[in-house]
């Protein structure tokens, strides 16, 4: 076998990525015949993936390497696993969501409110819909389809350009004139029509059956052999974009009418809204058209058509602050409660599950359905034996909406909501403010250990391939796997015992670990996310690494802040996002003995790589600064998302730690504090003058 060679195909000069390319092809043909031909493969599978995922890799860092005749085009490469990942140069973000009129109301409100625009100024909103398919990104270099990539992540998705080269819908070449580099965004779907038409095919073949046109064109798509996806009837509609080397609009409608002289589809179904009576029309013939598309769709997305005033906006967290997702209502289905189970979450949470008779709600089957809590099982009355009505709306979980009393057996008893955790037995309590019941067990209770474990490796977290749910579960039943700091020592402690497993041969422990050791260089917002804290999402976790840099500073002032008395917590308070409550749960997690263990253990296992400040060279990167008093020119949020656009920190109050105080008319103890301490103190004008340049 060639020796691998694992520089960078990034760094690699075209001649040398060529030479590689070319030697690698020749290998992995001859691998294709000894396979395919002669039924007497001469390399395992696992050498045979990472032959051709370097091949992809270096396709993806040289795409005029990608030719008609290199393996990764041919039919027959269905050997290969997985494909190469690609990073997002500019993230793909997902949306919020609105669920009814008020939400949308709201929206604009909170827009309007940020940009300071008055009621009678216009602020025209772009109408789309929200297509029920796959995200794509699709680079252009010089007019020419370079590569395209899944989602992922967010941040990083797999490249899938030979698949996406199948599809009509997407130009190899950029018609009339576009910037050096484009990156087109769009959803990928399967018109309902050849949805069926595959099943029945598939149905006829004994193939696997899908459940909607997402699943199958996510299969589609993500084909290893690109001749099968060819036989998909895919297509794309274009809404967004991602890199460009220039501005190509003024406007989302702009946008849209430039992408479409290009050679895209954008949705004939658009439209630009003038106010919300608009919104809320346009949204009711969508409703009533839905039925008869033929692409799903499960909502509208709104969006700011103009795009300076979007720039003005920007993102809170992962989402758009000039756009929202209004999903259309949940569908509803009746069935069986055959029984209510109790779940023990992450942090202990009893969660009642009901067990249903099987059935379809919006072409998903279901089986279980929430309770959410006891208030609610005792508000609605609902027993093991009910017809009850459940629905699911979009990506949440579906839920029990009420029982059909006339339908009750005689015999149903009213559920006991139990006091004791069902898992370890211990003690279950419920603090007076809150609706759920806790089991106090904490990392004794093989539930929570679990589903601890489970978010550890989940895809925002480690996102560990091969290691997911049921692993977790598997591997922590047998004894392998106890806290998170494990799953790095399986290697070391436990890879026999993996070997002897059912199932699992030499191949397939061998890429769990290869696995486990991609992921031990791991950011510190993404580190402290997975750690699974109570009220600690992706957006604090980030707070919380922006704030504090690395993974000792910020343990240092974790172990400090537990004196409610002294400087670190109110630092710690004084993050703008941070409250008390927050406070509470991050403080009493570092403080359990078991938690401060697993940490020493992961610091010694793990490359944490210290928070990167977002790329920026502005003067502000890393500053912490103090807004006070009336800002007049531009809300006190667009401030605050300027600030941290460009790499600041901003806080609530002045210390010795603040570099920067802008001060409005009326700035009252802060400005004066400032004074005092001889901090840098400006005005709206002098910031505005600070960010424009
Ligand atoms: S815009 C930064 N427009 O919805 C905003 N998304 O919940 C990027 N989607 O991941 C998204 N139709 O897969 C946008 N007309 C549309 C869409 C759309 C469908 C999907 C997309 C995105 C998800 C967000």
């Amino acid at each position: 076998m060639t020796d691998q060679t694992h520089t960078d195909p990034e760094t690699l000069s075209p001649a040398n990525a060529g030479a590689e390319h070319a030697r690698l092809a020749e290998e992995i043909r001859a691998h294709n015949v000894s396979y395919h031909q002669k039924d007497a493969p001469v390399v395992s599978d696992a050498e045979f993936d990472a032959l051709f995922r370097r091949l992809l890799e270096l396709e993806a860092a040289h795409p005029d390497l990608a030719t008609e005749d290199s393996p990764s085009q041919a039919v027959g490469a269905e050997a290969a696993q997985g494909f190469a990942k690609v990073r997002h140069t500019v993230p793909m973000l997902s949306l919020g969501n609105a669920f009814g009129e008020e939400d949308v109301g709201e929206f604009l409100t909170r827009i309007r409110r940020f940009l300071s625009l008055d009621a009678d100024d216009a602020l025209e909103i772009v109408a789309e819909p929200k297509i029920d398919g796959l995200s794509v990104s699709l680079r252009y270099e010089g007019g020419t389809f370079v590569r395209g990539a899944t989602r992922g992540d967010g941040n990083e998705g797999e490249d899938i350009t030979a698949n996406l080269r199948t599809i009509n819908d997407i130009p190899d070449t950029l018609h009339g004139d576009a910037p050096d580099i484009v990156e087109i965004r769009g959803e990928v779907y399967l018109p309902r029509s050849a949805f069926r038409a595959l099943n029945e095919n598939q149905e006829a073949e004994g193939a696997k059956i899908f459940a909607n046109p997402r699943n199958a064109a996510a299969g589609s798509l993500r084909q290893l052999d690109t001749s099968v996806t060819a036989k998909r009837p895919l297509r794309m509609f274009a809404y967004a974009w991602g890199e460009m080397s220039a501005d190509v609009a003024e406007t989302q409608w702009g946008f849209l009418d430039r992408v479409e002289t290009w050679g895209f589809e954008k949705n004939p179904l658009s439209r630009i809204c003038a106010s919300l009576d608009e919104i809320i029309e346009n949204y009711a013939a969508m409703s009533d058209q839905r039925p008869t598309l033929d692409y799903d769709i499960d909502g509208i997305v709104y969006k700011v058509n103009r795009l300076d005033f979007q720039q003005r906006l920007g993102f809170v967290s992962r989402a758009p602050r000039w756009a929202i997702a209004h999903k259309f209502p949940a569908e509803q289905a009746t069935t069986i409660l055959r029984e209510i189970d109790i779940q023990v979450g992450r942090t202990g949470a009893l969660t009642p599950v009901a067990r249903l008779e099987p059935v379809t709600v919006g072409g998903v089957v279901v089986s279980n359905a929430t309770l959410h809590n006891e208030d609610e099982i005792n508000r609605k009355d609902v027993r093991a034996g009910d017809t009850v009505i459940i629905q699911r709306a979009g990506d949440v979980i579906p839920q029990v909406v009420r029982a059909i009393a006339e339908k009750r057996p005689g015999d149903a008893k009213a559920f006991v909501f139990p006091d004791h955790c069902p898992v370890c037995g211990s003690e279950a309590v419920r603090d007076e403010d809150e609706a759920v019941r806790r089991c106090t067990g904490g990392l004794i209770c093989p539930a929570q250990a679990v589903e601890r474990l489970k978010h550890f490796v989940s895809r925002n977290a480690f996102d560990i391939e091969g290691l997911g749910a049921k692993n977790v579960t598997a591997l922590h039943a047998d004894g392998l796997l106890a806290n998170p700091a494990d799953i790095f020592r399986l290697e070391k402690n436990h890879k026999a015992a993996l070997l002897e497993r059912e199932g699992w041969g030499e191949q397939s422990v061998d890429n769990l670990l290869q696995a486990i050791d991609e992921r031990r260089n791991v950011s510190l917002d993404r580190f402290i996310y997975a750690l699974g804290i109570r009220q600690v999402g992706q957006a604090t976790a980030r707070l919380l690494a922006r704030t504090y840099g690395s993974l000792s500073d910020w343990r240092t002032a974790m172990a400090a802040a537990q004196d409610r008395e002294g400087d670190a917590y109110a630092d710690l308070l004084n993050i703008d996002g941070i409250g008390e409550s927050v406070a509470k749960d991050l403080l009493a997690f570092v403080h359990e003995d078991h938690n401060r263990q697993v940490l020493d253990d992961l610091d010694a296992l793990l490359d944490i790589q210290p928070f990167e400040q977002p790329e920026s060279d502005s003067e502000l990167a890393g500053k912490t600064i103090v807004f006070t008093g009336t800002l007049e020119k531009m809300t006190r949020s667009e401030a605050k998302s300027r600030a941290e656009a460009l790499g600041a920190k901003v806080s609530g109050s002045v210390s010795s730690k603040t570099d920067l105080v802008v001060a409005g008319p009326g700035a009252g103890s802060k400005a004066k504090k400032a004074a005092e301490l001889g901090i840098q103190t400006i005005d709206e004008d002098g910031w505005i003058e600070m960010v424009s340049g």
